[in-house]
């Protein structure tokens, strides 16, 4: 038995702007996923997930791809539990040479599905991990990330982006621009997370910025503005100053929102952030639902959004310098 973790993430700076090849700064979370492998000389794989999100549902499926029980879960959390593990295992059948070799895989997770935390990419990291190790290989974080990613690729039809699968892997705060992904420093970050329960279409936000950014160029400046935001925030934590990160994370919320990415529940989460006397907040991904990040390194915020209608969890979820990491 092998049993690995993997953080999650949130983006401090740079989301939407990254499509344009403008840098990006995404940071892992502590917030896991483990995964617990064992192998099977059946060549079969059998996927068992629970407590894959943090609103209490939970979802116990067994079975492979080919073979699903009939079971009221979701597309997403099946897909969690059985696509992304599937393709994942292929990647590991192909680093090792052992083209026949099947896994028991349980995976449990405390990072909210679909909510832009990179849930699906802890999930096949630490997959990744656990059933390479289990089979006497260790990958380096930056092979491991790049089999992540091809995971990822394969499973969302080309469309995924580098920057979950290497922090993921790698820990801390990352520097993305295009295909390039760097480890860069940073001091303890206090993040708070709000999260209203929902998701927004990656897809049709993304068109959307797109056709803003065809038919307008205070748009297109926009965009650039975000990339200036995110060079100035890369000084702001290398000297670790966090006045100054929360000032250009608010000023990053400003310019996603005249993308039209934001949302109301977000905006809400956003100022009761501020309210309680964050340092700053910004929404964290795709936008349109789904999570803020602000910066606070009292109890105030966390306490603040649980009160916040809308906001339908909200808890703390420090920067993990650790990446994935072996637990059994
Ligand atoms: C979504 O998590 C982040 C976006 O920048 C899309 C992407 O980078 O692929 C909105």
């Amino acid at each position: 038995m092998t049993v690995s973790s993997a953080p999650g993430k949130v983006y401090l700076f740079g989301e939407h702007a990254v499509v344009y090849g403008e840098p990006a700064v995404p940071c892992a979370i502590e917030l896991r996923a483990r995964v617990e492998v064992n192998r099977r000389d059946d060549g079969k794989l059998r996927v068992h997930a629970e407590d894959l999100s943090l609103d209490g549902f939970t979802v116990e499926y067994s079975g492979t791809t080919d073979d699903r029980p009939d079971v009221n879960v979701s597309e997403s959390l099946l897909s969690a539990a059985t696509e992304y593990v599937d393709e994942a295992i292929e990647q590991v059948r192909a680093v090792t040479g052992e083209d026949d070799v099947g896994f028991d895989v349980t995976i449990e997770s405390d990072i909210p599905l679909g909510a832009g935390l990179g849930s699906s990419a802890a999930v096949v990291v630490a997959a990744i991990d656990a059933a390479t190790r289990e089979l006497g290989t260790t990958l380096e974080p930056v092979e491991l990330a790049e089999r992540a990613y091809r995971t990822e690729y394969e499973v969302q039809d080309g469309q995924a982006s580098r920057a979950d699968t290497f922090c993921s892997a790698t820990g801390g705060a990352v520097r993305v621009e295009g295909d390039d992904c760097r480890s860069i420093d940073a001091p303890d970050l206090p993040f708070v997370i709000g999260f209203d329960g929902g998701a927004g279409d990656t897809g049709q936000l993304v068109a959307g910025v797109r056709t803003l950014r065809e038919e307008y160029d205070f748009a297109e400046d926009t965009v650039e503005t975000v990339g200036d935001l995110v060079r100035a925030g890369e000084d702001a934590l290398a000297d670790g100053d966090l006045e100054e990160l929360g000032q250009l994370m608010d000023f990053n919320h400003g310019l996603l929102s005249a993308l039209g990415v934001s949302s109301r529940s977000l905006d809400r989460m956003v100022w009761a952030a501020r309210d309680a006397g964050a340092l700053g907040a910004k929404l964290t991904g795709a936008g349109g639902g789904g999570c803020i990040v602000a910066l606070d390194p009292t109890p105030e915020t966390e306490t603040a959004l649980s009160f916040t209608p809308g906001c339908e969890d909200a808890f703390r979820a420090e920067l993990a310098e650790e990446g994935v990491r072996q637990l059994e």
